[in-house]
């Protein structure tokens, strides 16, 4: 499919890499708009972003006035994809503010928008950036990157914008993986766009998924409806992605992805043994399984028979450890706490609540809330979700397909890695590109 494509260009030096992006797009055969700021301008010229676009580039908010441009650009939009995305630009969006013609083109469309962000590190850092990042993408902007690179002078960190190839990749899966036919007269150097973002290349990260079950007698358990959907799409996405995935399986309904090492458990003392295990190796740990809150004080080496004594039965259960609110309150090396929360609580405002309190009580980094119930949240292909970041902070909300939630989780922990990973002392007056 053709699609309209606006490119919003923001003034940093990475505004030259835009060529790239709007190049690939026109490759991949799309239709695109280029809408630069003013300053984008003072770093890429508007001849060059016409050539490449082969499309006319507008910028002034007053001209075209006749034919609305204001709005008829954004309304056009199929997708917006705005690289580089300054620190400037970010917090106009979180605000909503339309002072020029990309910022209105964007109040103006109800296109999925896709930023990639590239600013210093203190400036991609800092709380007012973050809390902007945070309120897109809690409106369900895509933020691709930043990375973490060596930056123009002799400092390296988070800020560096993605690579063009990235950002289309993943401006492109955002609408579905769109592939038009590619332009015909395109150079034959034209960047792939079907390869997924790297992002957590060289990470280590161990996922739990599925649901425990504690055992009764020889043919019996007390379980959960957890089919572990979500769990192994977020295995799976974080390997497409890149990393090193480990997946505990706790009695998966579904099998296990390819590309992972799998470790299969039952109960949620086994789930523990093969956490602890894990851990020491791990940059992520995401605990996506249903692990049982009780076990049966004993477990019957025959099958338990109807006695005969009266119509009920009493079991005596006993509190199984909580695994994640243990390696939450001890040393756990720095490793990235990921928590799920399945609440069937209606009140989306006492959800968050639940959430925050849960996030805080376990020791996590991040922690994924999903409302459950007889037909939400289990064993369905669908989920919506909503996380909580380090700052108690909804930093996304996202619902659709199981793997398109996984990777917005996903999303979610690469940035936050990228503001954790240590920063190089070198602080020359180096512009990260
Ligand atoms: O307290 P609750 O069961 O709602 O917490 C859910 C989160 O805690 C999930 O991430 C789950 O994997 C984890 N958990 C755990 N050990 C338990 C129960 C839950 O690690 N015994």
């Amino acid at each position: 499919m053709r699609l309209n494509v606006v490119v919003g260009i923001s003034g940093g030096i990475a505004a030259y890499k835009a060529v790239g992006v709007v190049r690939a797009l026109v490759l991949a055969g799309h239709d695109v708009h280029v809408v630069p700021t003013e300053a984008a301008l003072r770093f890429v010229g508007r001849p060059t972003l016409e050539a490449i676009s082969r499309n006319p580039v507008h910028v002034d908010l007053y001209e075209g006035v006749a034919e609305v441009r204001h709005v008829a650009i954004g309304q056009a939009a199929d997708l917006i994809v705005i690289a580089p995305a300054t620190a400037n630009t970010i917090a106009k969006l979180a605000a909503g503010i339309a002072d020029d013609l990309l910022g209105n083109t964007v109040l103006a469309s109800r296109a999925p928008v896709v930023i990639a962000p590239a600013m210093h590190t203190e400036m991609w850092e800092h709380p007012a950036t973050r809390a902007n990042i945070a309120t897109l993408r809690s409106r369900g902007v895509t933020v691709v990157g930043p990375a973490i690179g060596q930056l123009t002078g002799a400092d390296s960190g988070p800020g560096r914008m993605e690579e063009p190839e990235a950002i289309v990749a993943a401006a492109l899966a955002v609408v579905g993986g769109a592939e038009a036919a590619p332009a015909s007269d395109g150079p034959e150097d034209a960047a792939s766009t079907d390869a997924p973002v790297a992002d957590l290349a060289g990470v280590r990260v161990v996922v739990t998924a599925g649901g425990t079950r504690e055992p009764l007698d020889p043919v019996r358990f007390l379980g959960n409806r957890s089919s572990g959907k979500q769990g192994t799409a977020i295995a799976e996405a974080a390997r497409a992605r890149g990393a090193e995935v480990h997946l505990i399986a706790a009695n998966l309904e579904v099998s296990s992805p390819d590309g992972c090492s799998v470790r299969t458990v039952s109960t949620a003392l086994e789930l523990r043994d093969a956490v602890r295990d894990a851990l020491a190796s791990a940059d992520v740990l995401v605990m996506a399984a249903a692990v049982a809150d009780y076990r049966p004080a004993s477990v019957s080496e025959a099958k338990i028979k109807k006695d005969g004594s009266g119509d009920g039965l009493t079991l005596e259960l006993v509190r199984n450890p909580d695994i994640l609110a243990e390696i939450g309150a001890e040393p756990h090396g720095g490793t990235l706490l990921v928590g799920f929360a399945a609440e069937t609580e209606p009140d989306d405002d006492r959800l968050l609540e639940l959430g925050r309190a849960k996030r805080r009580a376990k020791g996590a980094d991040l922690l994924v809330v999903n409302r459950v119930g007889w037909r939400e949240g289990f064993a369905t292909d669908e989920n919506a979700v909503v996380v909580i970041g380090p700052d108690d902070l909804v930093v996304t909300e996202r619902h659709g397909a199981k793997t398109s939630v996984a990777h917005g989780i996903i999303d979610v922990v690469v940035s936050e890695l990228a503001v954790r990973r240590p920063v190089s002392t070198h602080r020359g007056s180096a512009h990260p590109i």
